[in-house]
Order: C-alpha cells, then structure tokens, then sequence
C-alpha cells in the first residue's frame, strides 16, 4: 500500500495534490511519500522481529540526504557500494557501526574511508579485495570486520541485467570454494571474520529462489563453523521485489519472506541482516510529468511527455513497466485510448510504454509514472543536456524540494574551455 491516492477526482501524494506541487516546482519533478517509505521500512522490522536483525537499507534505489536521514531516524542501517554512497550515509547522520559495505570493486581509498570512519562490515566479494583490505587494515592498525559473500549459483528468475547469483555473475566467490577462502581470511591479522553474505539479484517475485539460496547459507554456516569460523551475523540482501504492474499477481510481502527467513535460519542464533532496496522506494514514488503533445502517427497515437529516458531510465534498459495515470481521476467508465508513450530525446529508445490502454489525454495534462521511487533520480543522466530533474518530499500535508532543478547556467559552468582553445 502507498499514499499515492485519488481524492475528490485528484491524485494526492499524501494530503497534498500532486497538481499543487507541479504548480510550486514544475514539471517533470519525482515526488516521494515520507510515510510510504517509513511504512516499508517498518514491514520489514516487523517481517524479522522474532530475530536479532538490522535492516539495512540498499541506498543506491533512492540515496537522497532527505530520505536518508528519514530512515536512519527510524533506526535503518545502510548497505553502500561506494564512497560517495558511504559519505552520503555519514552526512545523513547514520552511524557508522550501522553502515554495511558492500561492492566488488572497492579500492583502498573507500576501504581507509569507511574504517577511519566507521564500519559495521565489509561484504567481501574476492581474494584479492581480501588481501587489499586486510593490507589497508594494517597500515591503520585496524582489523576490518568482514562476510564474505558468496555466490550460491541459483538463478533468480528476473531480469538477465539484475540477475547476481549464478556463477556466470561476477559476484561473490564461488560458495564451493567458501570453506578455502574463509581458511585463508583466517590468516589474515587485519580481518576478523563475523558472518556469511549473500545477495541474489532485484526484483524477485518468489519466494523460492531465496530459500534455496538461503539453505545453502544455513548448510554453510554449520560448515564453516565446525572449521572454526566465529559465524555470527547472516546478511541475506535484498531483492525482494514490488507489484509495477498492478493487474498482475501480487509477489510475496515482507512479512512471507521474514517468515521463510526466520523457517530457514531462525534456529541457527545468528543475526540477521537484510539489504531491501527497492521494496523500500519503488512505491515511495512517483515522476510526475506534463503532456507536451499528443502526435497523430501513421498507426498511432504518440503521447510526447517532458519527462525522457534520462529521468528514468527503467523502461529503456530493462524494458521495464511503470503505470503511468492522469493526476485527474478519469471519470467512471471512460473509454481508454491507446498510446506510445514517449520522451523528447532524440532517440527511438526514448519509449516508456508501446500500445498503452490510458484514458484520452491532451497537452498540458499531468501524468505520474507509479513505482519510481527506486531506481528512478538516482540513474537519472543529462543526456540531451536536459537538466536533473528535481526531488520533492510530501509528509502529510506539507512539502519541500529535497533536490533543487539545477539551473542552465549551473550545468554549464560545470564545464570548462580550457585557454588553449
Ligand atoms: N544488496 C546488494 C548487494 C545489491 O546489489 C542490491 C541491488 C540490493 C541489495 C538491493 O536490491 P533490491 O532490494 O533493491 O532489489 N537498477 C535496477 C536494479 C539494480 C539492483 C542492483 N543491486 C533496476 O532499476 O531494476
């Protein structure tokens, strides 16, 4: 459930109409509910509350100071993958012993960041990045609490893009090889071994791709520790996915997949962390947008939006499905009307959705793409030299821009002519 809602014939991001804030800020703008992303958070705190566990929150979906901070004041922790990512955390006033590492390419530099500055744990996804921070460790005089992530091969049914826990993924290392690697982690003075990672890929919509992954982590557990390994803490990741299509079946909630977790691994007494990402922001937003105009083509109708694949990119790198409504509530047993709902920029990939059912829609209309608020402003781009687009946030009923629209003269003078030319 979101509080992205018809009220009296207009679509609302809590008690605020969404009309409201393109008229203050705008279009096209993203726009984020305060109370959606608490209440998802909170499902998951709820979903693991039988065990000890910390949610950490996979900022890279939506890493926004503003909604950092509003997660971190629930008590969330991170997962990172670099360190602008970790500052961010920092900067949003999370704690270090709550921030998780994670990433298969960290260099000395984020490893010295993040121990200088606090560390709950390095999920370590190779040898040489174990032998890297176990040196960083040392010359800090520091020992860099690690899991080792592995790599179960099971395949995560999704997206060939999102898919990490097959063996032709670069992730982790390979969960046959884990008890050699634990042994040689082991012998490395700058690293204390504390837990097991896994993470199986985004946007799973079953359950049993994780309890196969998952009972590999349990069996490996009992393993590692019959080696000698102090295995305390299980990161499970993330990946839990979202409805994008309303019409389709539902996936499983979090409360179906704590309870699967807690089946699993609940008698094994190790903590447990999670890294939700997307179940936390996807329908925490929306990307509101303005009809520019409606074009009559051979064999259809283009509805040409201000909003373009450099805002969100979702559609034309994965091929992925947003709803897109009207921010006015078409009247009962409208008659929908098909569409191509495309962006301005020059490229045919510039599609959001091919053969669209909407109700009829006309220039100068508002549009709000549903489940964007993951994955949505953070891989926005701009392509086109169109300007990031800003990010508002509603709480009840008051709202503020969380990310200003830059202006022209900013993203220009990002550039420099050098004297020479
Ligand atoms: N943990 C790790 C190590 C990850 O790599 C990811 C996502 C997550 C947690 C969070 O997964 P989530 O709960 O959000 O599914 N840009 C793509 C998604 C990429 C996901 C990458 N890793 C999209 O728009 O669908």
């Amino acid at each position: 459930m979101d509080h992205f809602l018809y009220r009296n014939g207009q679509l609302y991001a809590e008690d605020v109409p969404l009309a409201d804030i393109a008229a203050a800020v705008g279009t096209p703008f993203y726009c984020y509910s305060a109370a959606t992303f608490t209440r998802h958070y909170q499902l998951f705190v709820d979903a693991l509350s039988g065990m000890d566990h910390l949610v950490c929150y996979a900022m890279k979906a939506n890493s926004n100071l503003a909604i950092l901070k509003l997660l971190g004041d629930q008590g969330a922790g991170m997962d990172v993958v670099s360190g602008g990512e970790y500052r961010r955390a920092r900067a949003a006033g999370v704690p270090g012993d709550k921030i998780v590492f994670s990433g298969v390419g960290k260099t000395a530099d984020e490893m010295r960041l993040a121990l200088t500055g606090g560390i709950r744990q390095f999920n370590v996804e190779s040898e040489p990045e174990m032998e890297a921070l176990n040196a960083v460790a040392l010359s800090l005089n520091m020992v860099a609490p690690i899991a080792v992530r592995v790599n179960p091969d099971i395949d995560a049914n999704t997206h060939e893009k999102i898919a990490t826990g097959r063996k032709e993924d670069k992730f982790g290392i390979p969960i046959s090889r884990a008890r050699e690697v634990y042994a040689h982690a082991a012998t490395l003075p700058g690293l204390k071994i504390i837990g097991i990672d896994v993470h199986i890929g985004s946007q799973l919509v079953d359950l049993a791709p994780f309890e196969a992954a998952y009972r590999k982590l349990g069996e490996l557990t009992a393993v590692l520790r019959a080696d000698g390994h102090d295995i305390t803490r299980l990161d499970l990741g993330g990946g839990l996915g979202i409805p994008y299509e309303r019409s389709n079946a539902d996936p499983p909630l979090p409360s179906d997949y704590g309870a699967m977790v807690q089946r699993v691994l609940g008698d094994l007494g190790c903590e447990i962390e999670i890294e939700p990402g997307r179940l936390i922001a996807g329908n925490s937003g929306v990307l509101v947008s303005d009809v520019i105009y409606v074009k009559q083509g051979e064999d259809r109708d283009f509805l040409i939006i201000d909003a373009a694949m450099n805002d969100l990119i979702r559609p034309a790198m994965y091929g992925a499905y947003h709803d897109i409504v009207p921010l006015v509530e078409p009247a009962p047993g409208t008659e929908k009307h098909m569409y191509d709902v495309v962006g301005p920029v020059c490229e045919s990939g510039d599609t959001f959705a091919k053969r669209r059912a909407m109700p009829p829609l006309k220039a100068g209309d508002l549009v709000a793409f549903r489940s964007a608020g993951a994955y949505g402003a953070v891989m926005a781009s701009e392509y086109n030299s169109r300007p990031l687009i800003p990010e508002v946030l509603v709480s009840g009923d008051q709202f503020a821009v969380i990310r200003a629209r830059p202006t022209f003269d900013e993203m220009l003078n990002r550039d420099t002519i050098p004297e020479w030319l």
